[in-house]
């Protein structure tokens, strides 16, 4: 049955017909009929069960960091993760655990940890994004991911109930996990285990990351990577060189610092995105035979994201 409309319960923290561009990096996306933002596991276990009865699929929205979101009207409801961001910290036998709400926005943490001297997550460091989207898609550099981190996450299943995962029973990949963003169950909550140190090291070890993402466009409107690095190589590499910088359909525009990266230069839609993507993914496959996989996530498209 196709959701209608929302109980009266649920108005507190839902919204209708919600612009979705605004809470992306990009800047693009049309806007959510069903929009959604649970302020604790209560009102989120709630939402997806009825959901669930009701036969209803939903998107998770995190940062918006690594998403490209259609033009028009996304009719699956959305479930923004934003205001459960509650940061919880336990310090047990020089261990520091810290518990982050799924919306938790990574520079938060990043800035604890520095402000405190914990290390573990440095080599992150200028990530962005919210601890629930760096988990679904296991954010890394290539120095490792944040799964590393990582020693417990509490997901609402399809049901509504609660299920807490040890991180060593979780299967993650590169750039994947078990937590799907079209849902499914969604995370709730995390917790990263951390080690005291110094200031000067941690501060080090930041400043080491963040020059190493000097090759990264930086202050425009970027999801990071694009597509997914193919085995034993890197997909910036092959866009490269198979002449892809530079290349814009209207305001979508191949970076010419690192061709991984699109900007959206102004008034870009997910039409001129999607044509873009197709175009270099044509291109490489053409030179190189290598057909690249998107790394960012998309929503309003059909399933899967259709390449060509
Ligand atoms: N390269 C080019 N031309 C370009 C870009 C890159 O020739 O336009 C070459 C570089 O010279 C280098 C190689 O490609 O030899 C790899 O490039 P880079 O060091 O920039 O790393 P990457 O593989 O493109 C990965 C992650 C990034 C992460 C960096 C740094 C993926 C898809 N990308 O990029 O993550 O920040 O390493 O650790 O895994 C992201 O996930 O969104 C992301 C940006």
């Amino acid at each position: 049955m196709p959701l209608r409309s929302l109980p009266e319960r649920f108005f507190d923290f839902s919204v209708s017909n919600r612009p979705l561009a605004p809470l992306t990096t990009w800047g693009i996306g049309g806007v959510s009929r069903f929009f959604l933002a649970p302020r604790n596991e209560e009102e989120l276990a709630a939402v997806i069960s009825l959901l669930d009865r009701e036969g209803e699929r939903f998107h998770v929205l995190g940062g918006g960091s690594n998403l490209l979101i259609n033009d028009g009207t996304i009719e699956t409801p959305v479930l923004h993760t934003a205001l459960m961001n509650a940061i919880n910290v336990v310090v047990e036998s020089g261990k520091i655990l810290l518990e982050c709400g799924a919306g938790t926005n990574l520079k938060q943490i990043f800035r604890l940890a520095l402000d405190e001297a914990w290390s573990g997550l440095e080599f992150l460091a200028g990530i962005p994004g919210t601890v629930g989207g760096a988990l679904m898609g296991n954010a890394g550099t290539k120095h490792g991911t944040i799964a590393e981190s990582v020693v417990a996450v509490r997901t609402v299943e399809a049901n509504g109930a609660l299920l807490d995962w040890d991180a060593n029973d979780i299967e993650w990949g590169y750039r994947t996990s078990p937590f799907p963003n079209l849902g499914g169950r969604v995370i709730v909550k995390a917790v990263f285990s951390l080690r005291q140190s110094e200031k000067e090291q941690v501060l080090e070890r930041v400043k080491m990351a963040i020059t190493e993402r000097k090759s990264q466009p930086h202050g425009v409107k970027t999801a990071g990577c694009v597509f997914k690095n193919p085995q034993g190589d890197t997909a910036g590499r092959l866009l490269d060189r198979s002449g892809c910088k530079g290349l814009s359909v209207r305001g979508a525009v191949v970076s010419r610092k690192h061709a991984n990266f699109f900007e959206n230069a102004g008034g870009a839609t997910a039409d001129d995105m999607v044509e873009l993507v197709r175009l270099c993914g044509k291109r490489v496959y053409d030179a190189f035979g290598v057909e690249l996989k998107l790394e960012i996530k998309t929503m309003g498209f059909e399933e899967p994201f259709p390449l060509r």
